[in-house]
């Protein structure tokens, strides 16, 4: 597998202390912490490499596009896409989410559509539709999970119906840790004939993902999650998806020529990349891929399957603490309430006091609160550099935050 302890060395801000007491940061669904060479490559772009892309014809310029470039074949190696082509590089989730909404399904549905969602989604794979809820007066079709948090495949598919376009499902719930089976719901859509988006934000950063075979038509990632800088990401769109699709943003160079009266596109998918792009944060990001490609996907997967099931274990024996949610496939992300103990920022405030970070609140997805029959969660995202010893001291914190309020 790897060394764990020389993967903690490869990040810097995990040897720093908070509170007097040694960093334990278990809000890796948020964000990720960064690596030493994504630190470097963004330092090195800025200081030695700098200048905007694809418009220069000196020699920085060119330097600064291909690196920018290159992550495009990056990010098509790291899903498995066929082709480069099929990657556009974006922001992030919400920003890949957001285009499809506008340059896809705001011409492809008409009043009375529907888009079949679960109610695990995050906010950024919710609100785009209800913008088309508002606007063109589609229906939004919610999938329920089951009491332990397990989204049936088969009740997704039998939500489907003769005016569902798009199904539009997380691969990994950012609340419950659920991974879901996306590739049986992917291939029965499109047997009948409906597209589908998988929301890859948590799934990518956790397991190795290969579009091909999950057969989905759109799948938005977001860098700051997968050890890169803000402002990164990029959507896989299938190659005939892309054919679909009507710019979104309009500007320079997503454009071949502009006149008076008329503008001729670029190829897609520079067609949907308008505008100064976010090159160093991207150039960090392509980094940011490679180095979790060189600790291994599969060993990241393996290693973080065994530190869920020793949390599940240490977490499942406090009898005051309730988890919310215990699905039969799952990645390491914990959500809990306790009992006595208030209000779950009240709990994280004393985690914090330990050194342990942790995120709590509503976790951008209202309708998976309203589906528990709670207002705020605490939830503790791990990551392949956390620790088993990283577990106990959150469970000895837990302890603390129990004694405290219980
Ligand atoms: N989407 C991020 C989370 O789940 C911010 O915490």
């Amino acid at each position: 597998m790897f060394d764990v302890s020389e993967i903690r060395a490869d990040f810097p801000i995990l040897s720093r202390e908070v509170n007097g007491k040694p960093l334990v940061y278990l809000d890796n669904g948020a964000s990720s912490q960064k690596p030493e060479v994504v630190i470097d490559a963004i330092t090195r772009a800025y200081k030695d490499e700098y200048a905007n892309v694809h418009r220069g014809l000196h020699y920085l310029s060119n330097l600064a596009t291909e690196k920018y470039e290159s992550v495009r074949g990056i990010v098509a190696r790291f899903l498995n896409a066929s082709d480069e082509n099929e990657i556009i590089l974006n922001s992030g989730t919400t920003e890949g989410i957001n285009m499809v909404a506008y340059a896809w399904a705001m011409e492809h549905l008409k009043q009375g559509d529907n888009i079949v969602l679960s109610v695990m989604e995050h906010h950024a794979n919710i609100v785009p539709w209800h913008f088309l809820r508002e606007r063109i007066g589609i229906e939004l079709k919610w999938v329920d999970i089951d009491e332990y948090g397990n989204l049936n495949p088969q009740s997704v598919i039998d939500a489907i119906d003769k005016n569902t376009k798009l199904v539009a499902i997380t691969h990994m719930s950012n609340v419950l840790g659920t991974i879901v089976d996306v590739k049986t719901i992917c291939h029965a859509a499109k047997s009948l004939g409906v597209a589908t988006l998988v929301d890859g934000s948590q799934g990518a950063v956790h397991m190795p993902v290969d579009v091909q075979e999950i057969g989905c038509d759109f799948y938005p990632i977001t860098g700051h999650k997968l050890c890169g800088p803000t402002g990164s990401g990029a959507i896989y769109v299938k190659a005939e998806r892309m054919e679909e699709m009507r710019p979104f943003l309009g500007g320079g160079d997503m454009i071949k020529e502009v006149h008076k009266d008329s503008i001729i596109y670029n190829d897609p998918p520079m067609k949907f990349e308008a505008g100064t792009p976010g090159i160093v944060q991207t150039i960090g990001f392509g980094v940011a891929l490679d180095y979790m490609m060189k600790v291994g996907l599969k060993n990241i997967e393996r290693y973080e399957a065994e530190l869920k099931d020793y949390a599940h274990e240490r977490l499942t024996a406090l009898n005051w603490l309730k988890l919310q949610g215990q699905p039969d496939n799952k990645g390491g992300i914990f959500s809990f309430t306790m009992e006595n103990a208030g209000h779950a920022h009240d709990i994280s405030t004393i985690l914090d006091k330990k050194g342990v970070a942790v995120r709590a609140g509503q976790h951008c997805a209202g309708p998976l609160m309203d589906h528990m029959g709670i207002t705020a969660s605490c939830r503790a995202s791990f990551a392949f550099y956390n620790t088993k010893s990283e577990v106990d001291t959150l469970v000895d914190a837990l302890h603390l935050a129990n004694d405290l309020f219980g």
